[in-house]
């Protein structure tokens, strides 16, 4: 039959040779950025040996990881962001962040916290699409980022609530089958925002109602997916900030029945390890980008910074689930200030110990 199709199409099977070509013995047939042929010939299948390369061994598939998955869609800036490229290989069981390959590429160049809760900390299997985007803000017409090309809050809901081909998983596509019982949503937002309009003159109070009324509009676009200065001046502005985040947290739940909702206070955390940083293995609080360090990079030379502020950091999902409001923040006048690996480790488990006994961690 094959011969025969050859004969009487000469010209497709000049066209064509690649679509029918195997991966022989040992040849690679997937990984990422790996975009070949990934059919092994007769006797062979494709073995995953890491996230970069699987190779056509001989013998049978084992049987596919099948037990049960939970989904984390995280939102927000370079504190959370992977890289993830949303159009490209989705997690497996292999690599929960699904792209790059784990620890994806960082703000702060190693591990986040998404990294060691999806593959670390974890207590189930948890695959995490990953929508953060570093300097992020909520709403770039109200506080641009610091390129035109960064996805703000609203770009990354929408390309959630959007097609599938083009990265939204809204719509619980056969290839993520979330449902309302296993879906995590996050949010860490806020250092961009604040950073970019603290010193902005005018009702600064009223201008966190803005900022907070899209954020929470969002929130329910994500619930909707489901079906049914000086410091002190700073330090009015964020403890502002945040007891409107956590008054607006307490009414999206009492909105929402059925959802639960965790406060994460990443200030605390943050004041803590700075007050005693070799108590937590860090160096100093001051030295930056070498092992031991708990910064990655910050411009100290430009600092006037507060360590008082919030971010927020909100959880939703639905009916038995979610709305984790966590709040922290931290402003710096800089644009670019990233943690250590190490020090998301410990937000990992402190997140995890916040959420123990739920689905997730
Ligand atoms: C994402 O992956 C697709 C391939 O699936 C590629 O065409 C696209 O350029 C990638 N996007 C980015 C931003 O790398
Ligand atoms: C944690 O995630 C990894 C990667 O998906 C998985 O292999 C492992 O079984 C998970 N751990 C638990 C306790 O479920
Ligand atoms: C973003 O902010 C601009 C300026 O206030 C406003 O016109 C627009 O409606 C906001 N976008 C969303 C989706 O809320
Ligand atoms: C500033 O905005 C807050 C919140 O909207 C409002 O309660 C307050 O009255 C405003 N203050 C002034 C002086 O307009």
């Amino acid at each position: 039959m094959f011969f025969s199709l050859l004969t009487l199409l000469p010209t497709l099977l000049l066209a064509a040779p690649a679509v029918r070509a195997q991966v022989g013995a040992y040849g690679q047939c997937a990984g990422y950025e790996y975009f070949g042929e990934t059919n092994c010939v007769s006797g062979y299948y494709c073995s995953y040996e890491s996230d970069y390369f699987s190779q056509c061994v001989p013998g049978t598939a084992p049987p596919v990881y099948s037990g049960p998955v939970n989904y984390w869609f995280p939102f927000g800036d370079s504190y959370t962001t992977t890289s993830f490229n949303t159009t490209y290989l989705l997690p497996t069981i292999h690599n929960p962040i699904g792209n790059p390959p784990f620890p994806g590429y960082t703000g702060g160049g190693g591990e986040n916290y998404v990294g060691y809760l999806t593959e670390v900390d974890n207590t189930s299997v948890t695959f995490a699409y990953n929508y953060a985007y570093g300097g992020a803000t909520i709403n770039a017409s109200l506080v641009a980022p610091y390129l035109p090309t960064v996805l703000s809050l609203i770009d990354q809901v929408n390309e959630f609530l959007g097609p599938v081909e083009d990265g939204g998983y809204a719509s619980k596509p056969a290839s993520t089958p979330w449902t309302s019982e296993n879906a995590l949503f996050s949010v860490w937002i806020g250092i961009n925002d604040l950073a970019g309009s603290y010193y902005e003159s005018g009702n600064r109070s009223a201008f966190a109602e803005v900022l907070l009324g899209e954020y929470f509009s969002l929130m329910q676009e994500l619930i909707a997916a489901e079906g049914p200065a000086a410091q002190q001046a700073l330090q009015v502005v964020l403890g502002d900030f945040n007891s409107r985040l956590a008054t607006h947290v307490a009414s999206f739940k009492a909105a929402n029945s059925g959802v639960k909702t965790w406060i994460w206070d990443a200030y605390t955390v943050f004041t803590n390890i700075l007050a005693d940083p070799t108590a937590y293995g860090f160096v100093d609080a001051t030295s930056y980008g070498n092992t031991g360090d708990f910064w990655a990079y910050v411009d100290f030379s430009s600092i006037v910074w507060a360590l008082q502020a919030d971010v927020v950091w909100c959880y939703i999902a639905t009916i038995s689930i979610q709305a984790v409001c966590g709040t922290t923040f931290l402003r710096f006048d800089v644009e670019l200030i990233v943690l250590q690996a190490a020090a998301h480790a410990i937000f990992a488990k402190d997140i995890a110990t916040l959420m123990a006994g739920s689905l997730w961690f």
